[in-house]
């Protein structure tokens, strides 16, 4: 169990509180070779805020908010002597049929607002500012579905930390002081079989996920056999101690081209409770009573990075 010091003095973490918004870009890219395209990265990222400032202050209500996370690798190209305690590549989690793949990224951009035009417009600022010193490696759109749910139909971020929990749950402390108001996020993307999915009676689904669909309320735990999607993804540790992440999934799809999807983005003060959950859900617990979600959603990417404090932020622009 950590202290609660985190915020004994202050020191600014990046938007990683924000609220669920209307709009989102999860945007991964991978740093070309070179010393100049370091630089260039270096520039860019420890000058987010004054890209952000330049968008955002044209209509505060659009609550404009970007987080920058950078990958294991990169983190050590841009020139850092010292790490994160628990900052380390994501690796591909085997299960009996489903796999976490590991993909590339050496950055992420997480923008959120109220306002879809004001995320497309931070983006391609951010983009034009790097140039030749990226290649974008994923790119996707999420938006606000309705009542905040996926498209498979269920609420998604009901059991999300609030208030101090969410900075206990997603913020580092004085456990590691030299990067502490950082976090940890793995972003996956997933696609859904809607057509295999929607075949389901909604009695199935809601006992894949949970909770029930149309008024979201929780169902008990299963007593034996195979465990809901909110039961693998619940994790306490040997002490008792249950380990809380914060999530702002989103929804994204093409409809055209039968592409419908869920964008996984986790934050979390420890890493390994996130890896601990990707565990549960595909390699089972027990090992082979893997998450029934997973039939229905694959794995398209899979990547860790770490959302420094504003602070080192600003700092790695020499
Ligand atoms: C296809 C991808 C996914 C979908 C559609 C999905 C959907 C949901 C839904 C509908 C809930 C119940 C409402 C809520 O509390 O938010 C939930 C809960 C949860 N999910 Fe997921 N999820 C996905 C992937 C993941 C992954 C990859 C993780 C972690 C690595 C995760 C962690 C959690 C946690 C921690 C909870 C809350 C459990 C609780 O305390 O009740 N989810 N998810």
């Amino acid at each position: 169990m950590h202290d609660e010091a985190w915020d004994r003095t202050p020191i600014e973490p990046q938007s990683v509180d924000a609220p669920l918004s209307t709009a989102a870009v999860f945007l991964v890219v991978t740093i070309a070779d070179g010393d100049d395209a370091v630089a260039t990265v270096r520039d860019v990222i420890s000058d987010i805020g004054g890209l952000v400032r330049a968008v955002g202050f044209r209509d505060l209500n659009a609550h404009l908010s970007c987080n920058v996370g950078i990958g294991s690798d990169a983190w050590d190209r841009l020139g850092q002597t010292s790490r994160p305690a628990q900052l380390r590549s994501f690796f591909e989690v085997k299960g009996p049929v489903h796999t976490a793949v590991s993909t590339p990224g050496d950055l992420l951009f997480h923008i959120r607002a109220e306002r879809a035009d004001f995320v497309f417009e931070l983006e391609r600022l951010i983009l034009t500012t790097l140039g030749d010193a990226v290649t974008v490696a994923d790119e996707v759109n999420g938006f606000r579905y309705f009542d905040s749910r996926d498209l498979l139909g269920f609420v998604d971020g009901t059991e999300n930390p609030t208030g101090a929990s969410m900075a206990r749950a997603s913020l580092i402390g004085e456990e590691d002081p030299e990067f502490r108001g950082g976090s940890y996020v793995v972003v996956q993307k997933y696609l859904h079989d809607l057509t295999a999915w929607t075949s389901l009676p909604v009695e199935l689904q809601e006992k894949i996920i949970g909770r029930t669909k149309l008024d979201n309320v929780e169902l008990d735990d299963a007593v034996e056999g195979q465990k809901a999607h909110k039961t693998l993804a619940t994790i306490v540790d040997a002490n008792g101690v249950e380990h809380d992440i914060l999530r702002d999934n989103m929804p994204f799809g093409r409809p055209g081209q039968d592409e419908f999807g869920t964008y996984f983005i986790g934050y979390a003060r420890d890493l390994w409770v996130i890896e601990e959950m990707l565990r549960n859900m595909f390699v089972g617990n027990p090992v082979g009573s893997y998450d029934q979600i997973l039939d229905f959603s694959t794995a398209v990417t899979g990547t860790t990075f770490f959302v420094p404090s504003n602070d080192v932020l600003e700092s790695l622009g020499g």
